[in-house]
Parts: C-alpha cells; structure tokens; sequence
C-alpha cells in the first residue's frame, strides 16, 4: 500500500450527496457504461441507499480536500465477519475527475479505513479482463491476481467473467473482536 500523503479524503455517503452524486453519475455515462450501473436519478440514488442501512455494505465519496469536489466514489461491499473478516471494493471515478491519480489516493485511504478502523483482513476486487484502467489500479495498490471466476457478475444484460484479485490486512493487525480465538 502507497504511504505518501493524501490529497483525498473519504467521506460516508448520504442522503444529503443524493443531486451532486446522480449528476456526476450522468456526467460520467461513457466511462462507465461498460464496467459500473450507479444511481442517476434520485429514485434510483435512494433506493440504491437503502444497502448501507445494515452495515453490511458502506459507501463513500471520495472527496479532494482542497476543493471539496467529489472525485469518485468507493464501496466496501458485502461484509463478512466470523472466519473470513473479508469484503469486496466497488469503485469508479467521476469522469471530470478521472485520470489525476485522485482513485489511486482515494483507495489507497479506503484500503487503510479498511483494515484498521474496520478491522477486515481481506479486500478482494473482482474486474473483468477487458478493464486495463482498474487492472493498473488494484496492482498499483498492490493487490495480488488470484484467478478468473467464469460469469462471476451479472453486468449489462450478461454474466461476465471477472478477475479476482485479493489484498489482505498488512501487519501488525489488530482483529476485530468477532474473530474467533481459535
Ligand atoms: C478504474 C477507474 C476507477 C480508474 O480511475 P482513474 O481516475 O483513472 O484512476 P487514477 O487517476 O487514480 O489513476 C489513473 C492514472 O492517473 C495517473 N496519476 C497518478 N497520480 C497522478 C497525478 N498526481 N496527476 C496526474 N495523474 C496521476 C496514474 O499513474 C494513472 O495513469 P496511467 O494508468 O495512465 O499510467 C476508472 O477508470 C473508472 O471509473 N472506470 C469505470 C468504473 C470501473 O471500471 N470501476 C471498477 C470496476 S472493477
């Protein structure tokens, strides 16, 4: 993981970013027609909320401090405690801002919310082959390639085959308390 200074920060998502998140949600359509179904309308951005209400998956945006604009956003998704202490990322970048490296930094700060706030030991990504801009991102993160899963997620009308790639918690790592002792 990066260590350098941040020019990001991660802010919870809320009801409050609904009309800036679908805007920039429309705003980024072609960068992520292939790859990422958000939220563009306000009836979409709250039903989409109602996922973070049990804890189970949390939402961020990612936000350059200096500007206060909303770069990208950055999910950690489907939580799971007990023996796994694991989740999955989702992500994309908000086309104004694409390509600063501000995704970089913003995951780089999830990674480490990640394992040291929510205690997981395991962030796992899953890409399709064919999406060399996030295959150069989870390795710049230092993610590890673990394999292909055959028709892993259901995308655009289709059940598309995706890279699983996998970090885990660096050490020292303090376990979060749902970890069994033995
Ligand atoms: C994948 C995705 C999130 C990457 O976002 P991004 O904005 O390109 O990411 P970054 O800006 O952090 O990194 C990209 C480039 O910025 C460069 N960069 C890093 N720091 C920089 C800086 N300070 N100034 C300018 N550029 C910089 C990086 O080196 C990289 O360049 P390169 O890949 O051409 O060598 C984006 O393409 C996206 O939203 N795709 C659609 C949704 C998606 O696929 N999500 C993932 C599903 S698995």
């Amino acid at each position: 993981m990066p260590n350098t200074p941040s020019r990001v920060e991660l802010s919870p998502l809320t009801l409050a970013d609904q009309d800036e998140f679908c805007s920039l949600v429309r705003a980024s359509a072609e960068l992520h027609s292939a790859t990422m179904q958000l939220p563009a309308t306000a009836e979409a951005f709250q039903d989409w909320m109602r996922r973070f209400e049990d804890g189970t998956n949390r939402g961020y945006v990612i936000r350059v401090q200096e500007t206060g604009t909303a770069a990208g956003m950055v999910n950690i998704n489907s939580i799971i405690r007990g023996r796994y202490q694991g989740a999955s990322l989702g992500y994309a970048a908000f086309a104004p801002s694409a390509g600063r490296g501000y995704m970089t930094e913003g995951l780089t700060v999830a990674l480490r919310h990640a394992f040291e706030d929510l205690r997981l030991h395991r962030l796992e990504a899953n890409i399709q082959p064919s999406n060399k801009a996030s295959l150069a991102l989870v390795e710049r993160l230092g993610f590890r390639y673990e394999g292909l899963s055959p028709a892993y997620l259901y995308i655009n009308g289709a059940w598309r085959d995706h890279e699983r790639w996998a970090v885990t918690a660096p050490s020292p790592w303090t376990p979060d308390p749902s970890l069994p002792e033995v």
